[in-house]
């Protein structure tokens, strides 16, 4: 008999398997799913990084242990961080790479949590802090993520005897399932906060080149003061469609790589070397790619958004990130209006409770078709008939 650990029980199953078995089952019946749940980048990455990554993929020596990130990878990062934010980073000690930053995000809180101390979190918010707060021992306290407040969380609604047993603060902007924008004046607030109460920031920049209008939005790094009190988690899989050829890197306070750096040394050997050459292609090309991204990105984001609205629903203003926050106007759980969505016009979405419960009354929507099929699943959402 194989029995699983007791800890194993704080791991939920992840409703993705439900979800493509009921698409399947639509399939059958000769409807086309539109699929619009998994946030894996649909467009190839460039050719450049192709080609990269398949020419050294054939030398001989690219097949040993890295250990940890190359010279050229920390550097690339450091230029990428000039280039684009106008933070100065030092290659050698504030760079850290990971195996995607999911991998990051999950064995983070063991570093800085013992069991029963508190790490802020967002909810709704990726579904991976979690699995991380969990592991560590630590206790997640929710700052709800409201309309009114712009879905930023309220920071002055933290109890005083909270702040004073937390130990982290994870933020990400633009987020997922809530594309809601980094300002510099939020921020700020962040970095006192935790400055006066010795909290270390952890901000999840993954989506940090989905933005649509304007300047680039504010690194958290870049704003005065965040370097003491915080790190960033960057992810080379949405920027430059790498998902798969997973790499992604801690960046900022030197003391918190440091402790990182013991934690992964112990975990694994590093990443395959020609993906991190393939990454410093990526990072030296970013203007190129990710204006293309962009351009991509905001057409989807413009026909999502004005066709639901068009058809009643309510949408997350937002002017970037890579997914559409949609609330549908029936009176039915999240839950079973993603699987009656799948029922009636075969379109996966993943349902707003999946990251927490201010999500109930939502569906996140991944932009991950392209413009046609954006506009037929707008068509078929307008289908919709429930008693
Ligand atoms: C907010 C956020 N962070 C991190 C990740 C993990 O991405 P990866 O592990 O591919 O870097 C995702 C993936 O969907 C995400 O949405």
């Amino acid at each position: 008999m194989i029995q699983h650990s007791k800890k194993m029980e704080i791991f939920s199953p992840a409703i993705f398997g439900d979800l493509k078995k009921a698409a399947n089952e639509k399939a059958k019946t000769g409807v086309k799913i539109i699929d619009l749940s998994l946030g894996s980048p649909d467009l190839p990455p460039n050719e450049k990084i192709r080609k990269t990554l398949s020419d050294a993929s054939l030398q001989e020596n690219m097949y040993g242990y890295t250990l940890t990130g190359t010279k050229s990878f920390n550097e690339a990062v450091s230029d990428y961080y000039k280039r684009r934010v106008n933070v100065d980073i030092e290659a050698e000690t504030e760079v850290l790479q990971t195996m995607g930053s999911q991998e990051g995000l999950v064995h983070l809180p063991i570093a800085f949590c013992d069991e029963g101390d508190i790490v802020l979190t967002t909810n709704p918010a990726y579904v991976a802090y979690d699995a991380g707060i969990k592991l560590a021992g630590a206790e997640p306290y929710y700052m709800p993520l409201k309309k009114e407040n712009n879905y930023l969380p309220n920071l002055k609604d933290i109890p005083e005897e909270v702040l004073k047993k937390a130990k982290l603060l994870i933020l990400n902007l633009p987020g997922n399932p809530v594309p809601a924008m980094p300002n510099e004046l939020f921020f700020k607030e962040v970095i006192e906060i935790c400055t006066t109460y010795n909290i270390l920031v952890l901000h999840d920049a993954a989506y940090s080149e989905y933005y649509f209008e304007g300047d680039r939005p504010s690194s958290f790094l870049s704003v005065d003061g965040a370097k003491d009190v915080g790190i960033e988690i960057n992810s080379l899989s949405k920027s430059f469609s790498l998902a798969g050829a997973r790499i992604a890197y801690f960046v900022g306070n030197k003391n918190a790589i440091a402790v990182l750096k013991q934690l992964k040394s112990n975990l694994d050997y590093g990443i395959f070397a020609p993906i991190q050459k393939a990454a410093v292609t990526a990072l030296e090309n970013a203007e190129e790619i990710t204006d293309q991204l962009r351009t991509v990105f905001k057409k989807r984001h413009q026909i999502m958004t004005k066709g639901l609205q068009e058809i009643g629903w309510e949408v997350a203003p937002s002017t970037g990130g890579m997914f559409v926050w949609a609330k549908y106007p029936y009176r039915m759980s999240s839950i079973d209006f993603t699987f009656k969505l799948i029922e009636q016009v075969g379109i996966v979405t993943v349902p707003g409770t999946s990251f927490g419960t201010e999500g109930e009354g939502y569906v996140r929507i991944a932009l991950v078709q392209n413009a046609v099929t954006l506009q037929e699943a707008i068509e078929r959402f307008a289908t919709l008939t429930f008693d």
